[in-house]
């Protein structure tokens, strides 16, 4: 049984001090629903307030990106080292790092394994583009962004990560994909990628989430598909409420 996972990716929203107000709100979330594992992923500098206002409870915390490289001269980037002890989880190719700052699948791969090799665990995203949906790419294109995520990685290291599906033209746009459409990627092409790379077992206690657009409204349909486990939320996890009904109404679906 794969426990569900909700996780905020709040992109470059909130102050620190807004950060630990919102952080503190959501706090009584982690004990009326113990069913779904709730993250959330500042910005880098909220992060140290937000760990400490969330410490104990059994919500999470991720970072948004991190450096493949242990230390050195890299104006402006955060390494595993660093966030290891403070956050739980780190996002790992989002889309948006994959178009605005170069990521591309081999840098994804040595994210991965840097934190990996810091005790923290990976929310790798994934998903095509406008056109490449519609050019019919998708299963490829996605198929082939898994197998380069986990190249290299034992069984025991791909155990630690959560893979996001999150398709480019959803992001953002108010326009989620189906829910039948979700399910199928993340079934189809996503699960079937893991399962020809560690096996069919593995691959069903792996869990992938949908992203894009995700919302109060969208949300139970999406978490009826039997191979959605969750989902990363950017702009509907920025308000409480929200993201309060989004958890409760995951808790109801299982
Ligand atoms: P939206 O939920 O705002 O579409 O963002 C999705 C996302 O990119 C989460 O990582």
């Amino acid at each position: 049984m794969r426990k569900p996972i909700l996780a905020g990716n709040w992109k470059m929203n909130k102050t620190p001090a807004e950060a630990v107000e919102f952080a503190r709100a959501l706090l009584p979330l982690a004990t009326r629903y113990p069913q779904v594992e709730m993250v959330v992923c500042p910005p880098f500098v909220a992060l140290p307030a937000v760990a400490e206002a969330l410490a104990g409870s059994r919500i999470g915390v991720g970072a948004q990106n991190v450096h493949w490289e242990k230390n050195g001269a890299f104006t402006g980037e955060v390494s595993a080292s660093m966030l290891a002890g403070l956050v739980d989880y780190v996002i790992i190719g989002h889309s948006e790092r994959r178009q605005y700052f170069g990521e591309t699948d081999e840098l994804v791969n040595r994210k991965i394994k840097a934190a990996l090799g810091h005790g923290l665990k990976p929310i790798v995203c994934v998903g095509e583009d406008l056109a490449q949906n519609e050019a019919g790419m998708t299963d490829t294109l996605v198929a082939g962004q898994v197998r380069a995520a986990f190249a290299g990685l034992t069984a025991e290291q791909a155990g630690q990560i959560v893979i996001a599906y999150e398709p480019i033209w959803a992001i953002g746009t108010g326009k989620n994909a189906t829910p039948e459409d979700a399910s199928r990627v993340c079934g189809q092409v996503v699960r079937r990628a893991i399962a020809g790379l560690y096996g069919a077992g593995f691959s069903q206690a792996m869990r992938i989430q949908y992203g894009g657009s995700a919302n109060d409204k969208n949300i139970g349909d999406l978490m009826a598909m039997p191979d959605i486990d969750g989902a990363l939320i950017g702009g509907a996890s920025l308000k409480a409420d929200v993201f309060e009904a989004m958890v409760r109404i995951t808790a109801e679906r299982r």
